[in-house]
């Protein structure tokens, strides 16, 4: 991997509220559990519906939750012009009518976190084949241009997220073929504790986490548990 895709630790840690952070969609289970670890790590974020109330709903009771009030909610349009990261938490096989909908509502300099995993559970789990190779590569495929694209957050069981109370203890793969999109995206979750960023290289490496989720899946269904989840042994 060229080293300038590389991001080493220290390039990362930055206290401060770094930007307008807001999630489409926020009100699932994915959703709900990146914007609570997010906001108990003092982050404010928006939190964006079809239906503006359903998102204030959830903002307040997360917020309640919180004990202080970091997240706030609305529409998705609303949402998309005013977060300049902006996490895409729908699932998957809504994602491009999502995008598509609100293709003119990007903005240049804005950073799209995919979340999504291109899975479906027809006959058992399965990744949905995919020309380009991965969601996040088909994504890519159907955003503007000036629109940079971060894949993060693939692996983490939604509601283990959800549990702010409960340590993760384990890695948060990020990949993408912009080297400051990935960092921004690196310096929001490494402010999650006991949440170790690895950066897994350029965008395609999202075929690999995608399949990291399905084996998840298939685990937590083989060993009737809920929450495995990826350590890497052997990082520094
Ligand atoms: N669940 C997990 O453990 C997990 C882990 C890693 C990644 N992910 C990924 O995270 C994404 C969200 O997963 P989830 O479990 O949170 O999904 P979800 O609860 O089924 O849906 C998330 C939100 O998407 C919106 N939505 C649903 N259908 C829509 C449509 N037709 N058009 C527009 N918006 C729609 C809804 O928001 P409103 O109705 O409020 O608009 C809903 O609350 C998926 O792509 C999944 O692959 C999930």
């Amino acid at each position: 991997m060229p080293t300038s895709l590389l991001i080493c630790r220290h390039q990362i840690f930055g206290m401060k509220q770094p930007c307008t952070i807001g999630l489409i969609g926020g009100t699932g289970t994915e959703g709900r559990g990146i914007a609570l670890r997010l906001a108990a790590a003092g982050l404010e974020l928006g939190v964006g519906s079809r239906l503006p109330v359903r998102a204030r709903e959830l903002a307040s009771e997360l917020n309640e939750q919180l004990k202080a009030g970091r997240i706030s909610g609305t529409d998705n349009a609303t949402l998309i012009s005013q977060s300049e990261i902006v996490f895409l938490t729908v699932p998957f096989v809504h994602a491009d009518a999502v995008l598509q909908e609100h293709r003119e509502r990007f903005f240049a300099g804005q950073i799209l976190v995919d979340v999504t995993v291109p899975v479906v559970f027809d006959k058992g789990p399965r990744l949905l084949e995919l020309a380009e190779g991965s969601g996040a590569e088909h994504i890519r495929n159907r955003i503007p241009l000036h629109l940079a694209l971060v894949a993060a957050f693939k692996t983490l069981p939604a509601h283990l997220l959800a549990h702010a109370d409960s340590w993760l203890d384990c890695d948060e793969f990020i990949c993408s073929d912009s080297v400051e999109a990935k960092r921004r995206v690196l310096d929001l979750v490494s402010r999650i504790p006991r949440l170790r960023w690895v950066d897994a290289g350029s965008l395609s490496a999202s075929r690999s986490l995608e399949a990291m989720t399905l084996l998840a899946i298939d685990i937590n269904r083989r060993h009737k548990v809920q929450a495995s989840r990826f350590r890497l042994v052997g990082l520094p």
